[in-house]
């Protein structure tokens, strides 16, 4: 499929009337409450265990009234875990979304679901374009791919978001693990043969809506703007809380794990760009998601 098959720009959308926010417990999901609170949008909420990607009858009772769209923040994100249970991340990130995605059809929502720079090999060097052959080298990349072909099949009336390295000011992530790290210890190593793209959770969903709004449908990439490797992102998070531990780059083998990463993950943004205007650089999200941590 080329990019022109895989994304289009329709007349832009009126704010939705009634959103349902699907792992509204996760970084993506609280940041999308969070917005549509500002926005004074109508949403309701849904989050383990009443709703549970791995139950088919939760994912039928939260269609149980109408939406104008559906936002699918929840997903297995175990990438290690995915390796040991891929018929688990397979059902989570592939088989309940096209269950998902059948309801919205059904009730005429537009669903908006995320993937990931891992469905790609990580052997370019330079920015994936959307329409780029998709080649996972892991467990949860296969299950997200897998959710993007059947998303596809099952509703044209979707936005399926690719992203990557998440973080936000609450949950579980990397810059909230490194600002303790690096507070806690007098030395650390990080891993710097992994290059990629950051990206605030807070403005994935501000992006997400304006996307939206703009008449976006299919496939597109969202992350903030620049790259760098894990080993520099930490850098940079030890210059905003000004500590003194002594950061050293490793290369991945001083970290086995059980799933393999993409050495070279960035997303390229250009149509974004071309739909929303220029996208702000991750070392000025990064400072304003660390001034939000520490307002928590
Ligand atoms: N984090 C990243 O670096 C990254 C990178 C690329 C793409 N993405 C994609 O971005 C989207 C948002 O992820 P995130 O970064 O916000 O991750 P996250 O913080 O780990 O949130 C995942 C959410 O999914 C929920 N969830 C997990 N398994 C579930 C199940 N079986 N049933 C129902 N809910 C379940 C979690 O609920 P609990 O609170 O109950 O665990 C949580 O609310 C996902 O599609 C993810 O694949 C993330």
């Amino acid at each position: 499929m080329t990019g022109d098959d895989l994304q289009s720009v329709g007349p832009s959308r009126r704010p939705p009337g009634r959103v349902l926010v699907l792992g509204s417990t996760g970084m993506l999901g609280r940041s999308w409450v969070r917005l549509l609170e500002d926005k004074g949008i109508e949403h309701r909420d849904l989050s383990r265990p009443e709703f549970n990607l791995s139950e088919p009858q939760s994912i039928e009772r939260a269609f149980d009234r109408p939406y104008d769209l559906v936002i699918n923040a929840a997903a297995w994100t175990d990438v290690d875990g995915a390796e040991d249970d891929e018929a688990g991340a397979t059902q989570a990130n592939a088989y309940a979304v096209e269950q998902i995605a059948k309801r919205c059809r059904e009730l005429g929502a537009m669903l908006i679901t995320y993937s990931t720079d891992y469905v790609f090999d990580g052997r370019a060097t330079e920015p994936y374009p959307i329409d780029a052959p998709i080649d996972p080298v892991n467990a949860y990349g296969r299950s997200k791919a897998l959710g993007e072909t059947q998303l596809r099949q099952t509703t044209p009336d979707h936005l399926l978001i690719r992203t990557s390295w998440v973080y936000a000011p609450w949950g579980k992530n990397f810059v909230l693990t490194m600002m303790k790290l690096i507070c806690d210890r007098e030395q650390l190593s990080v891993v710097n043969d992994q290059r990629g793209r950051p990206t605030s959770a807070t403005h994935l969903a501000a992006g997400s809506l304006a996307m939206y709004l703009a008449g976006a449908t299919g496939t597109w990439h969202l992350t903030d703007s620049g790259e760098c490797t894990w080993f520099e992102f930490a850098q940079e998070i030890k210059a905003v809380i000004g500590a003194r531990c002594e950061i050293e780059p490793c290369g991945s083998d001083a970290f086995p794990r059980p799933a393999k990463r993409p050495s070279y993950s960035t997303l390229d943004l250009k149509p974004t760009q071309q739909l929303l205007g220029e996208i702000g650089g991750w070392s000025k999200r990064l400072r304003e998601s660390i001034h939000a941590a520490r307002q928590q």
